[in-house]
C-alpha cells in the first residue's frame, strides 16, 4: 500500500508530544474519534489564523493571499490515497461528497445498485430515494457468518446482474467491522463495473490506496480519524470515470464553463464535482489534517489504534452485562457495545459527567446490522492513536462502575 513513505513515524515515544499538541487531552477521554477527532493544535492555528486574515483584509482578498496553500489540499490528499491532485475533490460532507458522486450516474428504472447490509445510514437512503424515484433496484450481499460481506457471494451476484454501481463502505459507523473493499474492487474490476467506496471511518485510521481497491469513487472526511474541521469532505473521482465524462447533475461555475448561451464545458478534473464557494479556513484546516497525519505516520497509527481498541473491546466484553457487538475478520477502532439495564441516553450522559466522550447507534442508523445482532441501540467508543492505555483502562473500569449499579 501507498503511505507516506517521504515522513518518518514516530516512536510512540512521542506521545506526550503529540498529546500536548492536543490540548482536548487534557479535558476528555475522547473516544469518539469516529464522530469527530480532537484538533490537533497546528490545524487550529492554521484555521484561527485564516479567519483573522478574513476579519482583516476580507474573505475573497484572503483566500487569494492564501491561494498557493489552498491548492495544497489535492497533492495532499492526493498522497495520502495515492491518486493524482487531479482525481480529488472538496466537499462539505462526506454525504455530500457521496450524493454528487451518485447524481453523475444516470440511473434507469431496473438498474442494479448491489451494495451490503452494512453500508452506512445515509448511504442506504440514498439508494432507497433512487429507488423511489428511478425505480432502480437495490441489491445487498450476503453476509458471512462470522460478520462482514461474503465476497464470492457479491462477486456471483455481480455476474447475475451486471450492477449499474456496485457500493461498499469500507470501516460502518454502527461497529467496527472492516469491509474487504480491495477484495470487492477485484471482482469490479475484473467485470468492469462502477464501484463507489465510503471511506469515512478508516481514512486516518488506515492506509488507504484508491489503486490497490479498484474504486472509481471514493468518499470521506477529514473530521474523524484525520483530526481535521468538520465541515469537510472530500471525494475521489479516478480518469477512467472523468475520460467517461460522468459529471454531477448540478454542476456550477466552478465545475462546468459556460461556453455560449446554450452550452457548458465541464472541467477536465475532479473539480466539476466541487462547488464555487469553498470554506477557505476549513480547507486549509484540512491541508494542516493531512500533513499532521502523515507525519505521525499512517502505517504506525494503523498498528496502534486498532490495537487500543482492541484491549478496550476485550476489557468491556469481560463485565457483566456488557456485550461487545463488533463482528468480522478484521475490526478497527470502533468499538460497541450493549448495556444491559440502561436506557441509551441516561448511559451516555453518565458518561459524559465523567467526561469519558462517547457516542450511541440506534437502530435506524443500522436496520440489518442491529436486527442481527437484536439490539435497538448501542454505546460506541472509538479511540485514536493519542489516547493512552491508561485511558482504557480508565474507561473500562468507569462502565464497570456504572454498570454494578444497576
Ligand atoms: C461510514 C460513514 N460514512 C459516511 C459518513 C458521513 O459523513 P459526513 O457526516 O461527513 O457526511 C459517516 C459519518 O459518521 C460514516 O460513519
Amino acid at each position: 500500500m501507498k503511505d507516506d513513505s517521504s515522513a518518518t513515524a514516530p516512536s510512540w515515544e512521542s506521545l506526550p508530544a503529540l498529546r500536548a499538541d492536543t490540548p482536548g487531552c487534557e479535558q476528555v477521554i475522547h473516544f469518539n474519534n469516529a464522530g469527530c477527532g480532537l484538533l490537533a493544535t497546528p490545524i487550529l492555528q492554521t484555521m484561527q489564523a485564516h479567519l483573522t486574515l478574513e476579519a482583516r483584509i476580507g474573505g475573497y482578498e484572503a483566500a487569494a493571499a492564501r491561494a498557493g496553500e489552498v491548492r495544497e489540499f489535492y497533492p495532499e490528499l492526493a498522497a495520502l490515497i495515492g491518486c493524482g491532485p487531479d482525481n480529488i475533490a472538496f466537499a462539505g460532507s462526506a454525504t455530500h461528497a457521496y450524493a454528487t458522486a451518485l447524481s453523475a450516474i444516470p440511473f434507469e428504472r431496473g438498474d442494479v445498485i448491489l451494495t451490503t447490509r452494512n453500508d452506512f445510514v445515509s448511504n442506504q437512503l440514498a439508494f432507497l430515494s433512487l429507488r423511489r424515484r428511478f425505480g432502480v433496484d437495490i441489491v445487498h450481499a450476503p453476509d458471512l457468518p462470522a460478520g462482514g460481506v461474503d465476497v464470492e457471494a457479491m462477486a456471483l451476484l455481480m455476474k447475475v446482474h451486471r450492477p449499474r454501481l456496485v457500493a461498499a463502505t469500507h470501516i460502518p459507523t454502527n461497529s467496527g467491522l472492516v469491509q474487504p473493499v480491495a477484495e470487492i474492487g477485484r471482482h469490479c474490476r475484473e467485470l468492469d463495473l462502477l464501484y463507489l467506496v465510503d471511506a469515512c471511518q478508516s481514512v486516518g485510521q488506515y492506509p488507504i490506496d484508491v489503486e490497490q481497491i479498484g474504486c472509481d469513487l471514493l468518499t470521506g472526511t477529514c473530521r474523524k480519524f484525520l483530526r481535521g474541521p468538520r465541515g469537510s469532505g472530500f471525494l475521489f473521482v479516478s480518469d477512467r470515470f472523468l475520460r467517461a465524462g460522468y459529471e454531477p447533475l448540478f454542476i456550477d461555475m466552478h465545475g462546468a464553463d459556460w461556453t455560449a448561451a446554450g452550452t457548458y464545458r465541464p472541467s477536465a478534473t475532479a473539480s466539476r464535482f466541487e462547488e464555487w464557494e469553498f470554506p477557505y479556513a476549513t480547507v486549509l484546516g484540512c491541508v494542516a489534517a493531512v500533513r499532521y497525519a502523515r507525519s505521525v505516520g499512517i502505517e504506525a497509527i494503523s498498528r496502534r489504534t486498532p490495537e487500543l481498541a482492541r484491549r478496550l473491546r476485550a476489557g468491556l466484553d469481560a463485565l457483566p452485562g456488557v456485550r461487545a457487538l463488533d463482528q468480522g475478520n478484521q475490526l478497527g477502532a470502533l468499538v460497541t457495545i450493549s448495556i444491559d439495564g440502561w436506557q441509551a441516553d441516561e448511559f451516555k450522559t453518565a458518561l459524559d459527567a465523567r467526561r469519558i466522550n462517547s457516542a450511541l447507534s440506534f437502530r435506524r442508523f443500522a436496520q440489518f446490522d442491529f436486527a442481527d445482532k437484536d439490539v435497538d441501540w448501542c454505546l460506541r467508543l472509538s479511540p485514536h492513536y493519542y489516547n493512552t492505555d491508561g485511558e482504557v483502562s480508565e474507561v473500562v473500569a468507569a462502565i464497570a462502575e456504572l454498570q454494578a449499579t444497576r
